[in-house]
């Protein structure tokens, strides 16, 4: 099953939850909330008070995208925000299984993210532990950027060891997604797709949404 993760990013912040639920009614499976935080990456956006304020807005499961500097510290704010899953990214993490284990014991759902230039080889002996490979597709830091083609070999990668070792991680893929390159990100092995400007940048998030999931059920 393919779920379509729409990001907040690229949506009108001056109306956020009409935009949520905008996505929500379009068929949208979660909401992608990407945290950044000027040092990480060369952005600063949303922190734990937001996440707070569309919670009551939607159940749809918050995927939270820490694209921050120690993002141990701010876990638990993050958590009783109301966030579901919480990713970290391994470049920011010298400790990444303390790291990935704070974030289960919130009782939530842990992924770790990956850089387009990081190898899959840097998160080998983390993937027993985690609910969600993220495999960045441009470098973090905005939205509306060009979809990066040479990570689709990683994603066939994650998704050899998911098969070879069993292992119960659902594979996303962020930036640049749109209906042409979803579908080369689930042939490649993808089952979550992050996509902002393609689906807030339309009118019609409904039909947004259906294209990049309907390519990707050819
Ligand atoms: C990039 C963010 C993405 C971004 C995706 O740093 O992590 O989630 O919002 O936006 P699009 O789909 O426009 O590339
Ligand atoms: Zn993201």
């Amino acid at each position: 099953m393919i779920k379509i993760a729409p990001s907040i990013l690229s949506a009108d912040f001056s109306k956020l939850a009409q935009e949520v639920k905008d996505v929500e009614k379009g068929g949208a499976d979660y909401i992608h909330i990407d945290v950044m935080d000027g040092h990480f990456v060369p952005n600063i956006t949303i922190g734990p008070l937001i996440v707070e304020a569309i919670r009551p807005v939607t159940s749809l499961t918050f995927d939270v995208h820490l694209m921050i500097d120690n993002p141990g510290q701010y876990i638990s704010n993050f958590a009783k925000a109301g966030a579901d899953i919480i990713s970290v990214h391994a470049e920011a993490c010298p400790h990444l299984h303390r790291t990935i284990h704070q974030i289960k014991e919130q009782g939530i759902n842990a992924g770790v993210v990956i850089n387009p230039a990081t190898p899959v080889a840097m998160i080998s002996e983390i993937l027993s532990e985690v609910d969600l490979v993220l495999l960045m597709t441009v470098n973090p830091g905005f939205g509306g950027q060009k979809f990066i083609p040479n990570v689709l070999k990683k994603i066939q990668q994650i998704k050899q060891l998911k098969d070879e070792f069993a292992y119960t991680y659902d594979i996303e893929v962020d930036g640049g997604v749109n209906e042409e390159t979803a579908s080369l990100c689930i042939e490649a092995g993808a089952n979550v797709l992050v996509a902002g400007s393609a689906i807030f940048n339309e009118k019609d998030r409904a039909s947004a949404i259906a294209q990049i999931r309907g390519n990707v059920n050819k």
